[in-house]
């Protein structure tokens, strides 16, 4: 008897796979009220009294197997389990990781670094100005009033507080004088803006660096070397300046600053038209009616200034094609630098 359910008991454990089939079938065989084993040795009785001791015994050794061998069946399905979920949740030390997208610098950024940086080599402050405006330090105090036609050409953004949108960073030069006293000597990198349809060569926003120095006996002969150890800091140290009559309302006399070119040194190429030049700034010495707006004594000072566009230099030093690029932040473009 015990034999048989013996076998039974292993076919029915060999069966299970989860912690609920093994409760089911301890009940099953073990339970007092329902337990097949119980039942067996309740029924005792029916055999003739001399085989009941032999009987019983069996039925409690069975049952003791039975215990046993559910005890380690659980324990085999708890490793089981474990086995499975460590599996599940492994990580694979020899997979390739991923790679972080790296940041970078922007370029216009990283040609601003490098203007500032030949500025500061040279003797210059960096300073900074408001890109919101007023008509005076715009204009009125830079010698362009009302009517003058430089005011066209840099057509402006007029808001409705009354301000404007300043259309270069000369302004801060005003402002400065009329903040320190000489000796002057500063750099304004920073944000202009004009009315201009956004294209290839032309943005409403863009970047400007304005160079003033102002002192007792600054020479025009000053403006000339000091342009020419900055464009050598900046592109390399047999870079040519070049430097044509040109007309500013705030400075005078006036001129138009070109480098020899950076791609064929001078001789001629695609890039500078065949010309061996390239303009790349204005300049002149600070006019008289600029120091009298800021209330200094234009025979006892005189000082000369500059400016020039960040992003045009950014271009040229890495052969953009489209001014846009700078500005639209895709980085398939921006990873390049
Ligand atoms: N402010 C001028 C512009 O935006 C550039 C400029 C020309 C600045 C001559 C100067 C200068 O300081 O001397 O077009």
């Amino acid at each position: 008897m015990s034999d048989q359910l013996w076998v039974s008991f292993q076919q029915d454990l060999s069966a299970i796979c989860s912690a609920e089939e093994l409760s089911e079938i301890r009940d099953k065989y073990l339970s007092r009220k329902n337990g097949l084993i119980n039942l067996q040795l309740r029924s005792l009785g029916k055999l003739p009294p001399a085989e009941r001791p032999a009987a019983g015994q069996q039925l409690n050794q069975l049952r003791q197997r039975v215990e046993t061998a559910l005890v380690s069946r659980k324990e085999s399905l708890q490793a089981e389990l474990l086995r499975l979920r460590s599996e599940s949740q492994a990580i694979d030390v020899t997979l390739p990781g991923l790679r972080p997208v790296r940041g970078r610098i922007h370029p216009l950024r990283r040609v601003r670094q490098e203007i500032e940086e030949a500025c500061v080599s040279l003797g210059f402050e960096v300073v900074a100005g408001p890109q919101m405006e007023t008509d005076y330090y715009n204009f009125e105090a830079l010698n362009i009033p009302r009517g003058h036609p430089a005011r066209d050409e840099q057509d402006t953004f007029y808001l409705d507080n009354g301000l404007l949108l300043r259309t270069h960073t000369s302004p801060v030069q005003i402002r400065t004088l009329e903040a320190r006293q000489p000796p002057v000597r500063i750099a304004v990198p920073g944000r202009v803006f004009r009315r201009d349809a956004f294209d290839a060569t032309h943005s409403p926003m863009f970047h400007q660096m304005e160079a003033l120095v102002v002192d007792e006996g600054i020479r025009f002969s000053d403006l000339k070397g000091t342009l020419e150890q900055f464009t050598r800091a900046l592109f390399s140290k047999d870079t040519q300046v070049r430097f044509r009559p040109s007309y500013f309302p705030f400075v005078e006399p006036g001129a138009e600053v070109d480098i020899s070119c950076i791609f064929c040194a001078g001789g001629g190429c695609r890039l500078c038209k065949r010309t061996g030049w390239i303009e790349i700034l204005g300049a002149g010495m600070v006019h008289p009616r600029v120091f009298e707006a800021v209330g200094y004594d234009w025979r006892k000072y005189t000082g000369f200034a500059w400016g020039m566009g960040i992003d045009r230099v950014a271009i040229l030093k890495y052969q953009i094609s489209d001014l846009r690029l700078l500005f639209e932040n895709d980085l398939r473009f921006l990873g390049q630098f």
